[in-house]
């Protein structure tokens, strides 16, 4: 049998990652996991059932017991939690700004990690393949990949994209107002994740300069390189 095409793809906010992600599993045809999409999930939930986001144990309660339903198909990444469709309700400012409480709780990273693992195991069994991406991908939940990238782009391409995507613009105004969100997270991240420098072994993939298609190509020529391939 052949290996599984496993792909592990970190980085931070801005980077590029979930776009190049999703455009590297659709064309190498294998699944997708988010699992950024996956610290929001809790964050919705807990946000929803009034669970206090410092009370780190009623929070790792929470992802343990988190009705979650992602769909690992990278051309319509849907995410429901107990039925209800969120997946435009994890992107909203409210989870965005209240996730690092979730994702700096070490007693919900081992949940949320095992949970990930498990996810993709069975979909490269379902389909040869797995892209994953997030911030831990690399080093702690996919040490063994068969490809691991680190996306990274300087801070002012960073804040560039993220405020498109916010603001639907990269004028000075709208990049100030995405400044703190995004600069704040990271930092926040980093605390409990090393996503900032590639760990040995890491290919560091830098899209400051790329569009979103010569992010995509560069990251498909380091598979190509790993596996052997074209
Ligand atoms: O990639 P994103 O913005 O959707 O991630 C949401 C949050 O989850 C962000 O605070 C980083 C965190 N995260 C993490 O700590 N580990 C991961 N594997 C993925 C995301």
């Amino acid at each position: 049998m052949t290996e599984p095409l496993t792909i592990a793809i970190d980085g931070p906010s801005g980077s590029g990652k979930s776009s190049v992600a999703r455009a590297v599993a659709q064309r190498l045809g294998v699944g997708y996991l988010d699992t950024g999409a996956m610290y929001r999930a809790v964050t919705w939930w807990c946000l929803e059932r009034g669970v206090d986001l410092a009370d780190t144990a009623a929070v790792a309660e929470a992802a343990r017991s988190l009705p979650l339903e992602q769909s690992t198909d990278p051309s319509s990444p849907a995410v429901s939690v107990g039925g209800t469709d969120v997946t435009e309700a994890i992107r909203t400012s409210e989870v965005s700004t209240a996730v690092s409480a979730v994702a700096t709780n070490r007693e919900v990273r081992p949940v949320l990690q095992a949970l990930q693992r498990d996810l993709m195991a069975r979909i490269s069994d379902a389909t040869g393949g797995v892209v994953a991406e997030g911030r831990d991908i690399t080093t702690v939940v996919a040490p063994d990949a068969r490809v691991r990238i680190l996306l990274t782009a300087s801070e002012e391409a960073r804040l560039r994209r993220r405020s498109t995507e916010l603001h639907g613009s990269a004028d000075a105004a709208a990049v100030e107002a995405t400044r703190d969100q995004v600069l704040r997270r990271d930092r926040q991240d980093s605390t409990v994740s090393q996503f900032e420098d590639a760990a040995e072994g890491v290919v560091l993939v830098d899209t400051s300069d790329l569009t979103l298609e010569g992010s995509i190509e560069a990251v498909l020529d380091v598979v190509a390189g790993a596996t052997g391939s074209d």
